[in-house]
């Protein structure tokens, strides 16, 4: 049996997609392996959505070609692979075959044709109608989370970024599938998911079949209220778009205990000018409309976003607008990226005129603002207690525990292997980072 490596860069979107490309493999017999040395097969899959991200792909095949035994296959699959194609070829030596984010359904033939007759393979074309989208259990990153993808790609055209040429345009599954999956994976005892898509409330599925008679003014409500009458212990979902999101998706974790209370609302700049200029198609305003709506929730419900610095144009004004949108939204966990030229984007073709240097120090200083709020909101689960779901024993203890809140919250303690996979309330009595730690309640 051939024994094939992966390694997954990137975003959930990627993650999940790396389920299912092992699960394709597997049933058409090869083996997964966690161990590189031994692999016939090492596949990438690569995430483009900055230039640092793409390089680790560089770095990876380089040391795969140099590490002194025979070459195995090469496979670069994920968002690299579908915006270079054929190129690849020449940019990176030792890549046997390249297959975008629509081809995982044909991964097995791509490993069979490489493996035999040394040819390379190029497939950056459309999944096919019939395209399987379940994971076997073994293959999922949990055995009590599952990631059960509702929309893919992505029609927003931000002018910073790729994926809407990566992923392509929007498609969105059919709820009925996804209501019947989710119910599925509570028979089998998973006990969260997250329904993943690069813009979630933009759900628009082509019938209505499966939300009729929920209640919302769009198909994401509906579809929420949808998932969570399964009776699925725990339902997350991200990325959410501010444009598309509504107060209805609020008034429905308020009805619904078991929709999670956090919310991933990607912001990138506190400034209007920097808005207008990355297209996000919505002012600053209209956001913290959004943001006063969460925090008057009674759920308590946790906050968390991805903000750019340095954007092409950005002035020290708009800056401090961004410093000061941090100070006023109160995130529980910001990422905060430099903001990376990708080719082929609208903003390629601004100048990149913040100088690397002052894009550092924008970074820093937002930073340490953001990690002063985070420390501060973090507080507030002191002595408090949080429903944990046991995911794994911890690295560093030997009877430790850890999972996440339900405000997506890591927590440690300490307890039985039993646990694993339960929900426990867990009392918290300390913090280190941003991560919570507590005993069994
Ligand atoms: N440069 C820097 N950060 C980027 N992101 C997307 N494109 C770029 C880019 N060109 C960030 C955004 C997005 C997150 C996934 O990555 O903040 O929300
Ligand atoms: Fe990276 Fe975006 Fe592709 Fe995810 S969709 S792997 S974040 S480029």
């Amino acid at each position: 049996m051939k024994k094939v490596y992966l390694e997954t860069f990137g975003c959930q979107m990627n993650v999940s997609d790396s389920e299912r490309i092992s699960t394709t493999l597997e049933k058409d017999g090869y083996e997964m392996t966690p161990d590189e040395s031994v692999a016939d097969v090492v596949i990438f899959n690569t995430c483009s959505v900055r230039e640092k991200a793409e390089h680790k792909l560089f770095t990876r095949v380089g040391r795969v070609r140099n590490s002194g035994r025979k070459k195995p296959v090469v496979g670069v699959m994920g968002c690299v692979a579908q915006l270079e194609g054929e190129t690849l070829f020449q940019k990176v030596q030792g890549v046997d075959f390249v297959l975008g984010t629509r081809a995982l359904g044909r991964v097995s033939h791509a490993v069979n044709e490489t493996l035999g007759k040394k040819r390379k393979i190029v497939d950056v074309g459309e999944r096919e109608d019939d395209y399987d989208w379940t994971v076997a259990d073994t293959h999922r990153h949990s055995p009590y989370v599952a990631f059960v993808p509702i929309i893919e790609g992505c029609n927003k055209f931000c002018t910073y970024c790729i994926v809407p040429f990566s992923r392509g345009r929007e498609r969105s599954f059919s709820a009925a599938k996804i209501v019947r999956q989710v119910s599925e994976l509570k028979e089998k005892g998973v006990r969260e998911v997250h329904l993943i898509g690069q813009n979630v409330n933009s759900y628009r599925p082509e019938t209505a079949a499966g939300l009729e008679g929920f209640e919302g003014k769009s198909a994401f409500t509906k579809l929420l209220r949808a998932v969570a009458e399964t009776g699925m212990e725990r339902i997350k979902f991200t990325t959410s778009f501010p444009r598309d999101f509504r107060n209805d998706i609020v008034d429905a974790i308020e009805d619904h205990e078991n929709l999670c209370n956090w919310v991933h609302l990607p912001v990138q700049s506190g400034s209007n000018n920097t808005l207008k200029r990355m297209k996000r198609g919505h002012t600053i305003e209209k956001y913290f409309e959004k943001i006063d709506r969460l925090r008057s929730s009674h759920r308590d419900i946790a906050l968390t976003t991805d903000i750019i610095v340095g954007f092409p144009g950005e002035t020290e004004a708009d800056f401090r607008d961004t410093v000061k949108m941090v100070e006023y939204c109160g995130f529980d966990m910001a990422y905060i990226f430099k903001y990376s030229p990708r080719p082929g984007t609208p903003a390629f073709d601004m100048e990149d005129d913040v100088s690397p240097a002052e894009k550092t120090l924008r970074f820093l200083e937002l930073e340490r603002v953001q990690r002063a709020t985070q420390n501060e909101r973090i507080r507030r689960y002191l002595n408090k207690k949080v429903k944990v779901l046991v995911e794994g024993r911890s690295a560093r203890n030997a009877n430790g525990l850890s999972g996440h809140s339900t405000c997506h919250k890591v927590v440690n303690f300490e307890g039985s292997s039993e646990l694993l996979g339960n929900v426990v309330d867990v009392e918290i009595t300390d913090i280190k980072a941003n991560s919570l730690f507590g005993r069994l309640a």
